[in-house]
């Protein structure tokens, strides 16, 4: 499919839980939650660490473990904070995850 990489099969990502995958050599951040799969760009803006995969979920939100910037996976917006992150669309078709590529 142009545009994406496949990245796992659903059943491979927990649900309310985050996994990090290399796509393309782009860290990636991918959410199961409450059936929605997001995926946004696994460093934060704040140091740069690529943890948010084991933030802390609160809804569609997620809390970096290091300092706890807190950011919107739909929408990649900071919540009370200044930076963003990249979000990147997410295709499921049959059982596999397909993720938008990191340069388009
Ligand atoms: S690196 Fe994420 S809040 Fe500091």
């Amino acid at each position: 499919m142009d545009g994406y990489v496949k990245i796992a099969r659903k059943d491979q990502l927990k649900s309310s839980s985050g996994v990090s995958v290399n796509v393309e050599g782009e860290e990636v951040a991918v959410f199961q939650i409450d059936g929605d799969i997001l995926a946004v760009r696994n460093t934060c803006p704040h140091q740069h660490f690529q943890l948010l995969h084991q933030g802390e979920l609160d809804g569609h939100a997620v809390t970096c473990p290091m300092h706890g910037w807190k950011f919107d996976l739909q929408t990649g917006r900071g919540i009370a904070n200044s930076g963003n992150l990249r979000t990147y669309a997410v295709k499921v078709i049959g059982d596999d995850v397909w993720v938008e590529r990191p340069e388009e």
